[in-house]
């Protein structure tokens, strides 16, 4: 694969032109691409240019680009996120018609929580998951359990970093982080109290799969609500989810 000037490869900087591509910034034109890019104006325009072509971005009649529904449908097609949000779904529903605020599913990604799916109720409270969004794992509930249970050395690399206080409820301290993350491995799910943002708790559990935490269930829930019953109804619910998990690889 050719190499630029700077050392990096043409994967390399068709990478950098998709990471442009944000939840918050879902249309941009071709100079930005470049411009946030950090590459040369002709190259960002030759590869926007091949990647339209393929289909991966998509063009606008202003001209402008967005992400391509053939990177989506490639993104899709036989990912493991997707059999995972398929096992998920009905049980994710039950909840949700149990709780009525909002059901979300997240895996471990790169250091960061990644949500596959959320359903709200029209009255829901707060939140600010988008799905294929991201939190950080030490301030949301979901990735307080993805870090529980995490391998020693994605925890420890996270606890090693700056972490940001989302709210005054953050814990940011790596040693009460520590206790924290072992009260979770211990009684098996979190409640969090405005961790993220004031008005909320989350409350999340593990999903397993042979063993493994592969996944958190969590529900977001208005500041002082009950938990007990979100709780019980996202531990069944966990079970199912793994008992559905192991349907599908028959
Ligand atoms: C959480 O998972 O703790 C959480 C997520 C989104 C919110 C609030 C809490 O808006």
């Amino acid at each position: 694969m050719a190499n630029s000037p700077s050392g990096d490869s043409a994967v390399d900087r068709v990478v950098r032109v998709l990471d442009t591509f944000t939840a918050d910034r879902t249309v941009q034109t071709a100079s930005e691409i470049g411009r946030r890019a950090g590459l040369p104006s002709s190259t960002a325009h030759r590869i926007v240019d091949g990647l339209v072509h393929s289909g991966l971005l998509e063009r606008d009649d202003a001209n402008r680009i967005r992400l391509g529904m053939r990177l989506w449908e490639l993104a899709l097609r036989g990912s493991h996120a997707l059999r995972l949000r398929q096992a998920a779904l009905p049980s994710m529903e039950t909840v949700q018609a149990r709780v009525r605020e909002h059901t979300q599913l997240a895996v471990l990604e790169h250091d960061e929580a990644l949500f596959l799916e959320r359903l709200s109720h029209p009255d829901a409270g707060a939140n600010i998951t988008r799905i294929a969004g991201r939190l950080p794992l030490h301030a949301s509930s979901s990735g307080l359990v993805l870090l529980a249970y995490a391998e020693n050395e994605v925890r420890e690399r996270v606890l090693a970093r700056p972490l940001r206080a989302l709210s005054a409820d953050t814990v940011t301290d790596p040693d009460s982080l520590r206790r924290l993350l072992a009260g979770i491995r211990q009684r098996g799910h979190v409640v969090a109290p405005g961790s993220i943002e004031t008005v909320s708790t989350g409350v999340a559990v593990p999903v397993r799969q042979n063993g493994a935490v592969i996944a958190a269930l969590s529900v977001v829930l208005p500041r002082d609500a009950p938990t007990i019953d979100a709780l019980t109804t996202l531990m069944a619910a966990a079970r199912r989810v793994q008992k559905a998990l192991n349907r599908s690889r028959d």
